[in-house]
């Protein structure tokens, strides 16, 4: 079986060491590759079949799909790839000329081993690069094909709204490819848990990729800027043992952090302080690890006091950092001058995709 799964661009690579250590956890052969045929934010997995021994003994199958849904947590969407193919200058093509070719491979796909009679289906699309056509139009071209085949096995339904199947059809440059998108209509970085909706939070496969990228060893743990706790509250979920604070300057985004912990069942593990990020040798005097999703001045604050607000912070960061800072945001200017003039060095930086932006990522000591 080949799996696509999805991620924000920028961070295939953490999120493919995720599935290899998930994968071989079942005891099969699996070859994970990041950026299949180069389409960023996106990882290929191919897995053999695996077995599990249920309550009688008996041997089934276990629905890799299923096992990667609930245990990832740097994916968006795990969809079950039923073809891919190249279309060699597909962008050039006229509308008809581009869906009619995108028709003739789908009405050729088996689709109708993946929906039963009695279930409802839905196209779900996505369009990425220099093209005539949209993603709407691909739902519909792709749709049409499906429902025309399964109608020679029945009488297909289709629920837009509601469906029981939902097929993922995909545009990105030249490679086309249909799947069946086994996550649903919520992507997996939209936790269940965020009861409180900061207007500028981190996606949690970001903030996951962050704690990658700092590599806690159990030491303390603060996000000075934690707005509604999307950090902490991952690295909690991780069973971490060492101290973890939440530090944010106003008082309605902490209370929204300590509903979300709560909602997620680490409240207990997190200690949630009201303060200043540029007071910060006042709220602690060490900490190993600070990870954290800065204000860029874009929803919150005003772009021009940033590098007055970075210098200030670094300044105190200085003072209290014993390991490791990892800091996302697009003020690329302010942050490198603060992380310099304040005695940090960068051991690595990369762009991570957030909100429609390229974000820089620091991992400084
Ligand atoms: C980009 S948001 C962080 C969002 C957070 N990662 C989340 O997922 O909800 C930055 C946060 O920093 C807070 N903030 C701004 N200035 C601060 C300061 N001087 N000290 C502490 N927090 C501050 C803002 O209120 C905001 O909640």
């Amino acid at each position: 079986m080949r799996l696509i799964l999805t991620t924000s661009k920028g961070i295939e690579d953490l999120a493919k060491a995720e599935v290899e250590g998930l994968l071989s956890k079942l005891g099969v052969p699996f070859r994970v590759e990041e950026r299949p045929l180069g389409v960023e934010g996106r990882v290929l997995a191919e897995v053999g079949k695996a077995f599990y021994t249920d309550e009688k003994g008996r041997k089934r199958e276990l629905s890799v799909a299923t096992y990667l849904n609930e245990r990832s947590r740097l994916f968006h969407r795990v969809i079950v790839e039923i073809a891919s193919a190249s279309f060699e200058g597909i962008g050039e093509d006229e509308p008809e000329a581009a869906l009619q070719r995108i028709e003739n491979f789908v009405s050729e796909l088996p689709v109708e081993r993946y929906v039963k009679v009695s279930e409802s289906f839905a196209v779900r699309s996505f369009r990425k690069g220099e093209h005539e056509i949209t993603s709407v139009d691909i739902a519909k071209t792709v749709g049409k094909a499906i429902f025309d085949r399964l109608s020679r096995f029945g009488t297909p339904k289709v629920n837009l709204d509601h469906p029981t199947v939902i097929f993922r059809a995909e545009l990105v440059g030249e490679t086309f490819f249909l799947g069946i998108d086994t996550t649903g209509d919520s992507s997996l970085h939209k936790r269940p848990w965020r009861v409180y909706d900061h207007p500028a939070h981190l996606k949690a496969s970001i903030a996951n990729a962050l704690i990658e990228l700092v590599k806690p060893d159990g030491g303390s743990f603060i996000d000075p800027f934690c707005g509604s706790g999307t950090i902490p509250i991952e690295l909690a979920l991780r069973d971490y043992s060492g101290r973890i604070v939440c530090l944010e300057k106003y008082r309605k985004h902490l209370r929204g952090a300590e509903m979300n912990a709560l909602s997620a069942g680490v409240h207990k593990k997190i200690e949630f302080v009201l303060g200043d990020a540029t007071r910060l040798g006042k709220h602690v005097e060490s900490v190993d690890f600070a990870v954290s999703n800065l204000p860029y001045g874009l929803k919150i604050g005003r772009k021009s006091m940033m590098p007055k607000l970075y210098m200030e912070f670094f300044s105190e960061l200085a003072k209290v950092l014993e390991k490791r800072g990892v800091f996302i945001t697009t003020e690329k200017g302010a942050i490198e001058k603060a992380i310099e003039e304040n005695g940090f060095e960068i051991v690595h930086h990369r762009l991570i995709g957030h909100g429609g932006l390229m974000v820089h990522t620091y991992v400084i000591e």
